[in-house]
């Protein structure tokens, strides 16, 4: 049976034990896409701790315009909707979310130790993409935030020759409910942790699974030419630590993306 078959309510509630009520979760056989249904939730004073999961998305959203793809059970994809105080700064939320889907993964030994983190917002493994982060924030109020995930829990047949190979899946055979319960128990964890201290509490954690320490990259953008230089990781806010020419300067997530240098 595939995952979306196997998430349901009852079943994301038993395994979210304790939890269960810092959650209210919606399970859509099929949406355009969950940050979209969420956002207007949001806007329409959905609480924090709205989460919408979906079978399947019709128009999946990734970064920098991008669609994510996924076949119908191929994927966990989900969203979920954290109000903080007003006045929280979100720079290096998407991170911190990288560092709680990488702890929920090592905790049901999903990956194994080799889930690896590349900035700004995706999860590798084995050096290729098995999951992405999408965090979106109200309009007017930046201190809400709907985070999005894409996991891939087996590669769809669907996915383009080009991002087969550059794609991983977890391959996970459990059940998809407590695997979806486990990460947002560390999103619940990470977001307060993340409320309290900001990026800077998780940049050590997010460190230690960084896929590209201290080796070069290049920095690839729509609107300016590209950037190669040594990766020295990311500072208390998230931002990317790029050392060109001796000097070591800050790059901000915006319209940019991160590839290795072969
Ligand atoms: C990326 O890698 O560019 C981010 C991908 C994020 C995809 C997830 S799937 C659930 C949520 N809804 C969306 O439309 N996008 C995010």
């Amino acid at each position: 049976m595939s995952v979306d078959q196997l998430l349901n309510l009852p079943g994301l509630a038993l395994a979210l034990g304790g939890c269960a009520h810092r959650f209210d979760a919606d399970l859509l056989s099929e949406c355009d896409s969950t940050n979209a249904v969420l956002l207007a939730r949001a806007e329409a004073g959905a609480p924090s701790g709205a989460v919408v999961i979906a079978g399947t998305q019709t128009a999946g959203r990734g970064r920098r315009g991008r669609t994510w793809i996924s076949a119908p059970g191929d994927s966990l994809t989900f969203s979920l909707l954290w109000r903080f105080a007003a006045g929280t700064a979100p720079a290096g939320l998407s991170l911190a979310v990288g560092v709680a889907l990488a702890e929920a993964l090592e905790k049901v030994g999903a990956g194994g130790t080799a889930i690896q983190l590349k900035w700004p917002n995706d999860l590798l493994l084995g050096g290729r993409k098995l999951g992405g982060i999408l965090v979106e924030l109200l309009p007017g109020a930046p201190h809400a935030a709907v985070i999005g995930i894409g996991l891939n829990l087996h590669l769809p047949d669907a996915l383009p020759d080009d991002l087969q190979t550059q794609s991983a899946a977890l391959n996970h055979s459990g059940d998809p409910n407590e695997l979806l319960a486990r990460i947002l128990i560390e999103l619940l964890s990470v977001l307060e942790r993340f409320a309290a201290s900001g990026f800077a509490d998780l940049r050590n954690a997010w460190m230690a699974r960084h896929a590209f320490a201290d080796v070069p990259i290049r920095l690839l953008s729509d609107f300016a030419p590209q950037r190669i230089g040594m990766c020295r990781g990311v500072d208390v806010d998230g931002a990317l630590l790029l050392e060109e020419a001796g000097q070591v300067k800050r790059v901000l997530s915006g319209e940019v993306s991160l590839r290795g240098v072969p």
